[in-house]
Parts: structure tokens; C-alpha cells; sequence
């Protein structure tokens, strides 16, 4: 079988985290006999400097044709100054209707969490971000701005059907782990839109008596994350708290760079994109230290929803294998290079 995959590997990190997971995945291919063809698409900021646009007009349309989208990041702080910033990322999320933001954390051997007593039993959880609406519908306006009667509004939006979807994922998520979800909500406060997103949520809860359901507004949940986070099995949250809660995630994990993710349309109509949780580190980019293993677990999550769990389980072995020797990047105090790295996973995944 071939899997006919888009790489996009955007900006500042991304041209060495993205190669380091595809070394990784055609290890991987080569040993589940199925095999990959890529091709790379040079989008992102970069692009939007010399042509304008973060990618071509036709661009989504170029990304059906695939089975699925293995992404970088994109982004550089000059092109974010600029408004607006219509980018790669949001387009292909809500155009490919990837409503589901799929962000595992959990410990690797090896790798000390900055919470101290946490161990790996109690930091295992899923963050499922509502991809596709909420604050981040870029719907508003700038008034007046360089007048003493600047204003600007941001209008934000869910739908029962938005929320309906996103809610069933999750509970049917649990039922294949440890049964519990939490919806991260902050109702009290947005009260229509997330009065609406918590009433929609519990008509769902209903309909899955065997998965426990809890309600806790963002401000308890990001203090739990740090003092107890094994209250969390899966989490429900909106697009812009699942996007803050994931960094937070990322954190507790040890590094920002170790966390994957995947931007998943759950029915297939078109393909999915995975990609690590951060972005495009323009700070350490181009001197081969990024932590690559958040973009080769998203390489492993791709593979698990393209059928190949076997292979998806070998990468994620690989990467043990490698955290456990300490074969670290400088993030997680260590001095491994980027390469060094995937070298390692791509040899466990060799010899096992
Ligand atoms: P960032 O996630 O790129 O970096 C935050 C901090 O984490 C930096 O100190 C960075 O060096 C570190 N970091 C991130 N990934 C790392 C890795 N793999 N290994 C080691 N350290 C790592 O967030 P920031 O700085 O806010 O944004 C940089 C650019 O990325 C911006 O232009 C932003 O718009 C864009 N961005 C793009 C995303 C996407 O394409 N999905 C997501 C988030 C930000
Ligand atoms: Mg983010």
C-alpha cells in the first residue's frame, strides 16, 4: 500500500523537524512494508514575503488530492505584525474540516517532568481542542484605530452542530481509555457562547452513561494541570483555551518540542494534518538543536489514523528508546543535535 502524503514544512524550525520525522517514516514504511510518496510544498511565511499569500489560491484544493498532510509550523513575528495574517494553518484546519484537535500528553521515560512528584501514571491525558469555530472564527473589526476612538471587536461563534460533533469524539474517546471526560469551559463569564457550548455538551454526556463527566472552567483547569493532573482523562475545550492549555501541556511534559498532534477529520471527507503543538521557534532555528520528537509522535498519530498502528506503536517505541538513554536536545537539558535524534529512533525502529 502507498500512502500519498503532503509535507509542508513551513518556517524557521520546521525545515529540520520535519525532515528528521519523515527519516523516521520511511524507517518505518520500509519495515511495515507499505510505503510513502511525498511531496513538498514550500509554504508558509516565507512564501507570504516573496508571493504575498501563504500559499497558493488553489492550495487546498492541490491538498485533497492526498491522504493525509505532515506539517511543520508556520510563521515568522515580522509576517504576524502584519494584518491581517491570514495564514496556512487556519485555512486548511476549517476548509479540510479537521474539527478535531487531537493533543496527547503523557511522560516519556527519561524525561522529567517539571512537576517533581508527578510520574508517568499521573500526567496521561488527551486535549481535544475544537478546531474549526469559537474565538478564533476571525470575525470582527478595528474602528478608528489611530483615532482617541480606536475600538475593535472579535465576535465569537459555536454551533450545535460544531459542538455536537467535537462533544461525541471525545466521549467516544474515553470509552477507550480510562472513561472520564472534563469539559474546560468558562461559562460563567462568556456566557452565551460558552453557556451554549456547556448545555450542548451535557445533552451529548447523556448519551454515554458509562464515561463520567465533570465541568471546570479554564482558570481551576490550568492550576489542575499543574497540582493534579491526574484528574485528566480526555479534556473538551474551545479552540483558543485548547490552544493555551496545549502549551501548558507541552510544558508539564517537559519541553514544548515533545508534544504531537493531529488536526483530524474524523469521517474522512478530506485528509487530515498532523503536526507537533508548537511553532516555528525562530529563536533556536537552523542550528540542528530542536527537540524533532513532537513532529515524529505526529508522524506516529498519522500513522494510527491512517490503519498503521503497528508502525504508529514502533515509532512511539523509538522514541522511548531514545528519551530513556538520555539521547536529549537541549530544551530537555541534554546535548544531542536534531539529527542525533531521529538518528536514534530511526535505528531502534532498524534493529527491533
Ligand atoms: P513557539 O512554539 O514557536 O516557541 C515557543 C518557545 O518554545 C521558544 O522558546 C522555542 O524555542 C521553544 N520551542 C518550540 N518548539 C521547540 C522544539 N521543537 N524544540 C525546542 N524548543 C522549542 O512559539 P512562538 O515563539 O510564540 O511563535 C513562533 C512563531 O510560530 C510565530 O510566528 C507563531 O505565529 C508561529 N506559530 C505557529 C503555529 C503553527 O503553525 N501551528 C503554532 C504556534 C505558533
Ligand atoms: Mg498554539
Amino acid at each position: 500500500k502507498t500512502y500519498k502524503i503532503a509535507v509542508v514544512k513551513g518556517d524557521g524550525i520546521g525545515s529540520e523537524i520535519v525532515p528528521a520525522g519523515v527519516s523516521v517514516l520511511e524507517a518505518v514504511a520500509a519495515k511495515h512494508n507499505f510505503s510513502l510518496d511525498t511531496t513538498d510544498f514550500s509554504w508558509g511565511a516565507g512564501h507570504y514575503l516573496k508571493h504575498g499569500e501563504f500559499m497558493p489560491s488553489d492550495g487546498i484544493e492541490q491538498l485533497k488530492a492526498f491522504d493525509a498532510i505532515y506539517f511543520g509550523a508556520v510563521g515568522l513575528p515580522a509576517v504576524d505584525d502584519t494584518l491581517p495574517a491570514r495564514d496556512y494553518t487556519f485555512k486548511v484546519r476549517t476548509q479540510l474540516e479537521q474539527y478535531v484537535n487531537y493533543r496527547p500528553v503523557k511522560l516519556f521515560s527519561g524525561v522529567k517532568s517539571p512537576l517533581r512528584d508527578k510520574t508517568e501514571k499521573d500526567i496521561d491525558f488527551v486535549i481535544l481542542r475544537e478546531n474549526n469555530e469559537g474565538e478564533f472564527v476571525q470575525n470582527g473589526k478595528i474602528l478608528y484605530p489611530d483615532t482617541p476612538n480606536g475600538v475593535a471587536v472579535d465576535t465569537s461563534m459555536v454551533t450545535r452542530l460544531g459542538v455536537e460533533r467535537i462533544a461525541h469524539y471525545a466521549f467516544k474517546l474515553a470509552r477507550k481509555r480510562r472513561k472520564h471526560v472534563t469539559n474546560v469551559t468558562k461559562s460563567n463569564t462568556l456566557i452565551y457562547t460558552l453557556g451554549f457550548w456547556d448545555k450542548v455538551i451535557a445533552e451529548v454526556a447523556e448519551q454515554y452513561p458509562d464515561v463520567t463527566y465533570t465541568k471546570m472552567y479554564i482558570d481551576n483547569a490550568s492550576a489542575s494541570f499543574v497540582l493534579k493532573p491526574e484528574v485528566f482523562d480526555v479534556i473538551v475545550t474551545t479552540n483558543m483555551m485548547g490552544d493555551i492549555l496545549s502549551d501548558l501541556g507541552g510544558a508539564i511534559m517537559g519541553s514544548l518540542g515533545l508534544g504531537g498532534s493531529g488536526n483530524i477529520n474524523p469521517e474522512n471527507n478530506f485528509p487530515s494534518m498532523f503536526e507537533p503543538i508548537h511553532g516555528s521557534a525562530p529563536d533556536i532555528a537552523g542550528q540542528n538543536i530542536a527537540n524533532p520528537i513532537g513532529q515524529i509522535w505526529s508522524a506516529a498519530i498519522m500513522l494510527e489514523h491512517l490503519g498503521e498502528s503497528e508502525a504508529a506503536q514502533d515509532i512511539l517505541a523509538g522514541i522511548e528508546h531514545t528519551t530513556a538513554k538520555g539521547n536529549l536536545t537541549k530544551d530537555l537539558k541534554g546535548n544531542a543535535t536534531t539529527s542525533e535524534v531521529a538518528e536514534s529512533v530511526v535505528a531502534f525502529i532498524k534493529a527491533n
